[in-house]
């Protein structure tokens, strides 16, 4: 219940991520189950947690159960962190900025709540560039895109369809939060509460 993935989970995608791709490496196989099962296993999940990350009496320290060190040398290592971040900059006394409960929550989607949650307010939005063929280009904030339209907010404000066949026009989609969202699948939550204990230190 207290496993990152399993919090963050809403109906089974995030749990879909694990239980489809399986942790080969770890022994766990995979397993093609179609996405209603998965949905229904992340049900019986969550009804196990009713109530209890909610308590009264739930004491924000407690998700500090990782290793501070072990978090630094994966935050600078194998985790790929400083490719965007860095303590003495961005995440400088990050972990005065949220509690721990939070600053994990931070860790793990950056603000976005998940594959197919709506981002936070203040998450920097999914942008969308899409270049009509006769050379326009639309910018804007990504709304949704199917096999058939693409919608999105356009510069002025405006709420805007597009028409989509096939490649034309091209759509180009750039999510800021994408290394975080690929990140679910990789993550250990040994390491997520580790890089928590290790980010927390930054006052
Ligand atoms: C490819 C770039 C990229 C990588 C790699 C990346 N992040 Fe992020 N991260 C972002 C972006 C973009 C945001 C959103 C920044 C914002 O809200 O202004 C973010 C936000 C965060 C935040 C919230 C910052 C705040 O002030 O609210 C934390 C904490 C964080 N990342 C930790 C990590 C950790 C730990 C790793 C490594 C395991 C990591 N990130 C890897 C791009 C990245």
């Amino acid at each position: 219940m207290h496993s990152p993935i399993v919090i963050h989970d809403q109906n089974g995608e995030l749990i879909a991520a694990v239980v489809q791709n399986g942790r080969i490496d770890k022994g766990m196989p995979k397993f093609n189950f179609p996405m209603a099962t998965v949905s229904d296993i992340a049900s019986f999940l969550h009804s196990l947690d009713a109530g209890e990350s909610t308590a009264p009496n739930f004491d924000p320290k407690s998700v500090l159960v990782g290793n501070a060190a072990a978090g630094k040398a994966y935050f600078n290592g194998k985790g790929h962190c400083t490719a965007c971040h860095s303590v003495k900059k961005d995440l400088a006394g990050i972990g005065s900025k949220y509690d721990p409960p939070h600053l994990q929550d931070e860790i793990f989607s950056a603000g976005g709540t998940g594959i197919f949650g709506e981002p936070s307010p203040t998450a920097p939005p999914t942008m969308v560039t899409v270049v009509m063929p006769s050379g326009a280009v639309i910018k804007g904030r990504f709304v949704d895109m199917d096999d058939f339209t693409v919608v999105l907010i356009d510069e002025a404000g405006n709420r805007r369809t597009i028409e989509r066949d096939g490649n034309v026009p091209r759509v180009d989609v750039s999510n800021p939060l994408q290394a975080h969202l690929d990140m679910v699948r990789n993550w250990e939550d040994r390491d997520l509460h580790d890089v928590t204990a290790y980010l927390a230190t930054l006052k």
